[in-house]
């Protein structure tokens, strides 16, 4: 099988309709942080018995094509022994991982990061190969000031995102080039809506020059929205034809899948957003669909609450969520769904 034939294969696989990914990529210091809430320390058992909990829950492989995973899940087990990406595997959902390591501020440039882990990241997808990994994810993140993000910031991570998708697509992995605006903050929608696209324009641009086969990678964009602390609330339709809007202006219709972010919206509101954008827009190039760490495990860890007689519940929280953004996905999820189940 040559390289291009090994990245449709995992392009079909990922991009199916009615259904997304999972996003259990998070870090030590993010995974904590999740954790405390439910007064869980976060262990490496701790963390091997979640991420177990999430990957064999019954029933998500109808809605789940691909789980991002953190570096330290490659190397653990179920409690049978399987390692967590062949138990993936297994039911036919794509393994991948997040690769980048984590961001800082852009030297000499206040207001902006950059994210790390360029160095050996050839070396490293080679050994995550050999384990089964046939995706990847980096994450750039720029936050919305009066200032920033500022134009030298968005180039430099356009350089990066390009750079590594190009490492990706050339040993056989699916990159998922993932640029996040933040919603800290009160900005409007409008100012989303501008960055956004800024960024979006730059991203494709540095791709192009790096020579990525734009239909082998997925997008992972954010949603555009309102600051957080914006006072105005925006109904579902606005934030699916102003996301749409930019959408359409910055990615060739070549790439064969977005998969959004949900960035710290609420379960509801990111499963609604997106069957606006399917309901709404059905005719565009590209499939919509979700790529969420908080919006599909926030009612699991709550169930779970760190307790081994909880995991049959947690998993049918995970369960559900993935069922209603499946349904979000076609375009046929109603807000009457969440009380029903
Ligand atoms: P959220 O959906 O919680 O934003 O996480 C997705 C992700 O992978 C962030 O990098």
């Amino acid at each position: 099988m040559t390289i291009a034939d090994e990245l449709q294969s995992t392009i079909v696989q990922m991009v199916q309709p009615g259904k997304g990914i999972l996003a259990a990529d998070e870090s030590l210091p993010t995974i904590a942080r999740r954790f405390a809430p439910i007064h869980t320390e976060s262990t490496g058992e701790n963390r091997r018995a979640y991420r177990t909990l999430l990957f064999t829950a019954p029933g998500i492989e109808d809605y789940i094509s691909g789980v991002i995973e953190f570096e330290e899940t490659l190397a653990q087990t179920t409690d049978e022994g399987t390692p967590l990406s062949e138990a993936l595997a297994r039911r036919g959902i794509v393994p991948g991982i997040k690769v980048d390591r984590g961001k800082g501020p852009l030297a000499l440039s206040p207001g902006d990061f950059i994210t790390y882990g360029l160095d050996g990241l050839a070396e490293r997808l080679q050994q995550y190969k050999t384990r089964g990994t046939r995706f990847a994810k980096w994450r750039e993140v720029y936050a919305i000031s009066k200032h920033s993000p500022t134009a030298h910031g968005i180039s430099a991570s356009a350089e990066m995102l390009a750079r590594y998708a190009a490492i990706c697509q050339a040993h056989g992995i699916v990159p998922i080039v993932e640029p996040e605006v933040l919603m800290d903050g009160d900005h409007s929608l409008a100012r989303c809506a501008e960055i956004t696209e800024t960024v979006q324009k730059e991203i494709f641009y540095a791709l192009h020059r790096h020579h990525v086969v734009l239909e082998h990678m997925i997008l992972k964009p954010n949603m555009v929205l309102p600051g957080s602390a914006h006072t105005v609330k925006v109904r579902a339709e606005e934030i699916a034809a102003v996301t749409l809007r930019v959408l359409k202006r910055t990615v060739p219709a070549a790439v064969p899948g977005i998969n959004f972010l949900s960035g710290g919206l609420s379960p509801e509101d990111a499963t609604a957003n997106l069957n606006a954008m399917n309901t709404n827009f059905p005719h565009v190039p590209w499939q919509l669909s979700f790529s969420y760490g908080r919006a599909l495990q926030q009612p699991v860890l709550q169930a779970w609450s760190g307790k081994p007689e909880n995991v049959a519940l947690a998993q049918q929280a995970l369960l559900k969520r993935a069922r209603l953004n499946g349904a979000a996905q076609r375009g046929k999820y109603l807000p009457s769904m969440e009380s029903s189940d």
